[in-house]
């Protein structure tokens, strides 16, 4: 037996009612790849079907609402035209064999009025800029304060996302995972620079807000279907959290019960705290790590170690899927693993860079082996 046969990314896994041929999950990666409604273009469903060997692909992430549009030409799960355009993605990704999950991404204080459809104010747990510029439809523009968001505004966002779950399982996608990492609206409500709130979202309660959306996601589709994304003292994008730990234990203390799809884990360097291995034990269900965040795309070996550690059930790859459509295959077959794409088409809106990675000809296998 070769190696590759018996590495442990290979081994398939139940995850409820779909059966993963293996471990190894398509990480969630924004790529601009929308219309100017927010629509997906027709090769986001070329893109995700090529990409159908990941055991689980997680979408880019997906705005809920008008208001937590944080990208010009990031997609969006809203309109109906949104709905059908998404439906054609989950179609072409299931006939190629495939299971893929939304994304629900908020950008709170990432957004601005120029990166909205609506041209809106951006919302966000307290009035904290972002501290570079950001990108909008017109090019970089200054950080906006973003508004604090009133009761309402957060029961509101809380109905957004459930609406917008709803929305994806009409999609035909096979789970939500709501974007609570990266620096994105509910890592806004975790982190303690984001969120100086005194009232019970605040304080103590910073993880209330998260709990709030993932309970409304799971009362509307299905705790089975419902996920959540968290990177504990992740530094990117301006967040600071001074000790993450007691914070994110007392948030899976909150959610384990409820008996969710999956926690994807980002254990992001420089956060200073070894998330996967405190948080594992805490986590019944299944869970997802990544640990490539911050650092150099994730290696075939470092995914290995963290299933063989226990610290995860499935390693999510983002980076070494955009090169290598066909990954899972590579990595059975010893087929050569093609070097990232530089960040050049990380952005774009065209096929360069996104859909035209070719998958490992016969030749290279033939070479390879
Ligand atoms: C182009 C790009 C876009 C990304 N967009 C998202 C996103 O929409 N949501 C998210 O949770 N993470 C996003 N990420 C982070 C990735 O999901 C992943 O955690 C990160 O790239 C580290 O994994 P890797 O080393 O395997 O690439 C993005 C990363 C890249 C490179």
């Amino acid at each position: 037996m070769t190696n590759n046969e018996t590495s442990p990314l290979l081994a398939p896994y139940a995850l409820g009612p779909l059966e993963l041929p293996n471990r190894i999950a398509m990480s969630p990666m924004t790529r601009f790849r929308g219309d100017e409604d927010g629509v997906p273009l027709p090769i986001v469903a070329e893109y995700y079907a090529q990409r159908a060997g990941a055991g689980l692909i997680v979408s880019e992430g997906i705005w809920p609402s008008f208001s937590g549009q944080s990208g010009w030409r990031i997609p969006g799960l809203v309109t109906e035209d949104q709905v059908r355009g998404w439906r054609r993605v989950t179609d072409a990704v299931h006939a190629a064999g495939g299971r893929i999950a939304a994304q629900l991404m908020h950008g709170g204080r990432m957004a601005h009025p120029d990166t909205r459809i609506d041209g809106g104010h951006p919302p966000a747990p307290s009035p904290v800029p972002l501290p570079f510029q950001v990108h909008t439809r017109y090019g970089k523009a200054d950080p906006v304060v973003p508004a604090e968001m009133t009761g309402e505004d957060i029961r509101e966002a809380v109905a957004d996302y459930a609406r917008a779950a709803r929305n994806a399982i009409r999609a035909g996608f096979d789970l939500v995972e709501l974007h609570g990492a990266n620096g994105y609206l509910i890592h806004q409500f975790l982190a303690d620079n984001t969120n100086l709130r005194t009232d019970a979202y605040g304080g103590a309660g910073r993880a209330r807000f998260a709990a709030e959306a993932v309970r409304a996601v799971a009362e509307e589709v299905g705790a089975e279907r419902t996920a959540i994304r968290l990177s504990p003292g992740n530094p990117q994008f301006g967040m600071a959290e001074a000790d993450p730990a007691p914070v994110y234990r007392a948030l899976l203390a909150e959610l384990d019960p409820l008996g969710l799809a999956y926690l994807h884990l980002t254990e992001a360097a420089g956060s200073g705290y070894a998330s996967l291995a405190d948080l594992r034990p805490r986590w019944s269900g299944t869970l997802i790590g990544n640990v490539g965040e911050n650092g150099e795309p994730t290696t075939r070996e470092a995914a290995e170690e963290v299933l063989r550690s226990g610290r995860a059930d499935l390693v999510s790859f983002g980076r070494a899927f955009i090169s290598n459509p066909d990954l899972p295959h590579r990595f059975a077959t010893g087929a050569p693993v093609a070097p990232p794409e530089t960040k050049e088409h990380f952005y774009d809106h065209g096929p360069e860079g996104y859909t035209d990675y070719p998958a490992a000809s016969a030749e290279l296998l033939a070479a390879a082996r």
